[in-house]
């Protein structure tokens, strides 16, 4: 280690530090250095004086400004809220079958519905709505309990064989197997009426018997279905459950019944008309039908299936 000296090249004393020869001189910090050091100190100061800053045993430091994230959120909810209060109230006044009439309000509503299906329904139906054994499809165009705006509005609202909701979807198929309506003889018969009826076995004249005796009331006199009571159209490759012979007669012997939540007490009304517009966007959504005139002299015209 060598002294302290007056480095004779620049005339600048050096640190005393001597490493093989080469030593270190003492110049000042450049000024530029210095002052961006001390203005670091002050907005160092003046920021945890003024924003949240140091912890403390219970909480940290407020700041004098009052500043808190949560405060922000609270804002920027805010924000949002008004943003979407004219499309809320515009939705509030609409009737959901009257949604169609202002596209701008639909689109915002689908929009809204899309989102709102995320957080409630994805678990359910699925994240594309395509759902799987037990949970219906919402994208095809074959509805259980029906497919225009007002009709999926009241299944979502009271929801599907929930009790204490006096509107809620409901019918039992009954357990022909287990409660011997039904021989064991009687249940394959029927079983094969039914997959005859989408091509996939003899015609069956017992069968076909067996079902109009006991099937059709519900699923209506050739198996295309009810919406009244909720009864699937068997006639077509869908199926809720499942389309083997083996899922068919488990259905006969002891069905499975499908059960959704009532929406309507813990979403509001908008978001529920949002819903509904979105599940009616999916591919298969249905015109809604004023209800038939008194005097009707035009036949019924079949909606299902419409584009
Ligand atoms: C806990 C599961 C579950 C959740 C969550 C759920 N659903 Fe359902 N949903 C079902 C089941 C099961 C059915 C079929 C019931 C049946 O067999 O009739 C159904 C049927 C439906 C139907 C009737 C389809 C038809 O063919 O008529 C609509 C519409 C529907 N759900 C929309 C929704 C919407 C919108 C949400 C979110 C707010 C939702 N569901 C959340 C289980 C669920
Ligand atoms: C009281 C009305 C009712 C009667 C009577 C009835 N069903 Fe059903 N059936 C239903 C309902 C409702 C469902 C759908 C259950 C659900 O949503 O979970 C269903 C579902 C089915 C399914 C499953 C369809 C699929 O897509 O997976 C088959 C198969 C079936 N029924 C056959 C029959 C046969 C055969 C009979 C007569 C022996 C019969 N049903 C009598 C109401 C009825």
């Amino acid at each position: 280690m060598a002294k302290k000296h007056i480095d004779e090249a620049t005339g600048v004393e050096t640190v005393g530090h001597e490493w093989d020869g080469i030593e270190e001189l003492d110049n000042p910090m450049p000024r530029w250095w210095l002052w961006s050091f001390y203005a670091c100190i002050v907005f160092a100061i003046a920021y945890s004086v003024a924003y949240p800053a140091w912890p403390l045993i219970q909480k940290g430091t407020e700041g004098v400004l009052g500043w808190t994230s949560r405060g922000e959120l609270a804002k920027d909810i805010a924000s949002d809220q008004a943003r979407r209060k004219p499309i809320l109230a515009a939705l509030a006044a609409t009737p959901i079958e009257r949604l169609p009439d202002n596209p701008e309000l639909m689109r915002a509503a689908i929009a809204g519905g899309k989102a709102a299906f995320k957080v409630n329904c994805v678990q359910c139906h699925g994240a594309g709505a395509a759902g799987s054994s037990g949970y219906p499809n919402l994208n095809d165009d074959e509805w259980l309990w029906g497919g225009d705006l007002k009709s999926i509005e009241t299944t979502v609202i009271h929801g599907i064989r929930q009790p204490g909701d006096a509107k809620t979807r409901t019918s039992l198929m009954p357990a022909f197997g287990r409660d011997n309506m039904l021989t064991s003889q009687q249940v394959a018969q029927v079983t094969q009426h039914v997959l005859s009826l989408r091509g996939k076995g003899k015609p069956n004249a017992a069968g076909a018997q067996l079902f109009a005796d006991n099937c059709a009331s519900c699923h209506g006199p050739t198996g295309q279905g009810s919406r009244e009571f909720g009864a699937p159209n068997l006639t077509d490759a869908i199926a809720l459950y499942s389309n083997s012979p083996e899922a068919i007669a488990k259905q006969i012997n002891t069905p499975s019944h499908g059960v959704m939540p009532a929406w309507g007490q813990r979403l509001d009304p908008a978001t529920i008309k949002m819903l509904a517009a979105y599940v009616h966007s999916l591919g298969g959504g249905e015109d809604f039908q004023e209800a038939a005139p008194e005097v009707n002299n035009t036949p019924a015209v079949e909606t299902h299936g419409q584009p």
